[in-house]
């Protein structure tokens, strides 16, 4: 858990300052203790429901963490052939997996369906023509797993969420999904298809929601399309929420009303038996990070005073890209008790580099330590090396441990692949 002991910023029973002595900065803490607490909490607040959870690996892929939660009972929810090889590194069991993707290649298909997927999500008509053909192929020569393809429909019901436009995902404008009316026809084609099984519908509104209606609104717009047709319901077992719960930091109670949600799909899908499965990201690992950064210089513009730390928009792009807020705070909050109003900016030559503005801190020295919270989901999933930094280093917290699961890039790595040989091949243009 995230607190403060004696001014002190400490995570599952690690002082954070002392830490950095040993790491350096900057670098992701990770805090076991609430990655529990949050899987206990969605697994509470659907009691009485059959919930598989299906970790959104995008929101951090490493592979400590996601042996954390593999232990505490969830599976993965991948989107590329990258994740799916995150996930078969861990030995997760493919039951346990669903693969969704917009765009996903063939040779990303075939190995899916050669080592196995509990649910394989189609994301349009031209993905199941591609889809089944290849598992015709493979199911001739005998090398599609288990035999028989387990499938989800991926719908776009339509429903608006109160959210950043680039992670609302369920508008009818949007790229996901397969509208209600085409889906129809798909359903058709799968019955007629051998070894495609329809299992399953799967929606996903957005990232970082609030509101539970939608949630609802969504599932009650796939059941009664589901009611218009037998064929629609045929086989079909699982109906799949998405991700997206939102919480509002480790030191807030602002979170989405998991108990209310569960007992709206409880009433949804209980008299039809149907089992759930969701795929949360955010909530279950969001909260547990903490971005250790040291502040470099300070620095008095004409309008502005600036904090610039060794941290930047390569490490936690949330802010550049999304405008996002992440609460920032001393690691040591017991220094002076003057008040500076800064923007927290990183190190890249981009006004956009800031990680945040107008923040009251106090008064601090070069080399204090500043902790960016609600780093923990894509936060080191989405670096980059841009400005050729390395990735920064991944410390998992646990009941008074700390554990490197990631070490810092070294600087090789960022050049390594650079090289210069011919490509073999007649380009010439004619
Ligand atoms: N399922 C699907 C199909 C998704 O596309 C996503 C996220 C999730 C589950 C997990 O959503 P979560 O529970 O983490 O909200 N980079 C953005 C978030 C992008 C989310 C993409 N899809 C951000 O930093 O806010």
């Amino acid at each position: 858990m995230i607190r403060y002991v004696d001014r002190r910023l400490v995570v599952d029973g690690i002082d954070i300052d002392r830490l950095a002595d040993v790491v350096g900065t900057p670098f992701h803490a990770y805090s076991a203790g609430t990655i529990r607490e949050r899987h206990a909490r969605i697994v509470n607040a659907f009691d009485g429901i059959d919930l598989g959870i299906r970790y959104a690996v995008k929101a951090c892929g490493n592979a400590a963490i996601l042996r954390l939660l593999q232990e505490l009972g969830a599976g993965f929810d991948l989107v590329s052939g990258g994740e799916y090889q995150r996930a078969r590194r861990i030995c997760a069991s493919p039951d346990k997996l669903v693969i969704a993707g917009v765009g996903k290649r063939e040779d990303e298909i075939r190995s899916v369906l050669r080592d196995g997927v509990g649910v394989y999500h189609i994301e349009s008509e031209a993905e199941f023509d591609l889809v089944s053909k290849v598992v015709a192929e493979m199911r001739a020569s005998g090398a599609l797993h288990g035999g028989t393809l387990r499938v989800a429909l991926r719908l776009n019901p339509d429903v608006g969420v109160d959210t950043h436009d680039y992670i609302a995902t369920a508008k009818k404008e949007s790229k996901f999904g397969i509208d209600f009316q085409t889906a129809s026809g798909l359903v058709e084609r799968i019955a007629e298809t051998s070894a495609i099984d329809l299992c399953a519908y799967h929606v996903h509104l957005g990232s970082l929601l609030f509101e539970v209606g939608p949630y609802l609104e969504a599932c009650k717009k796939v059941l009664a399309w589901m009611d218009e047709d037998p064929l629609r319901a045929k086989g079909v077992t699982h109906y799949d929420m998405g991700g997206g719960f939102g919480s509002g930091g480790p030191f807030s109670d602002a979170a989405i009303d998991l108990d209310a949600l569960g007992r709206g799909m409880k009433e949804l899908l209980g008299p039809r038996r149907l089992s759930l499965l969701c795929e949360p990201g955010r909530f279950l690992v969001g909260d547990s990070g903490v971005l250790v950064t040291s502040l470099l210089y300070e620095k008095c513009g004409l309008t502005k005073d600036f904090y610039v730390v060794d941290a930047a928009m390569t490490d936690l792009i949330r802010p550049s890209l999304y405008g996002a807020t992440h609460d920032i705070l001393p690691v040591l909050s017991g220094g002076s008790d003057r008040a500076r109003r800064v923007d927290v900016v990183g190190p890249v030559c981009e006004s956009g580099d800031w990680l945040g503005k107008d923040r009251e801190l106090p008064q601090l020295d070069a080399g204090a330590r500043l902790a960016v919270l609600q780093s923990g989901a894509y936060g080191m999933s989405m670096a980059s090396n841009y400005n050729t930094r390395p990735k920064v280093a991944e410390v998992l917290c646990d009941s008074g441990r700390a554990h490197l699961i990631s070490r810092r890039q070294p600087l090789e790595d960022l050049w390594r692949d650079e090289c210069d040989v011919a490509v073999e091949g007649d380009f010439t243009s004619r």
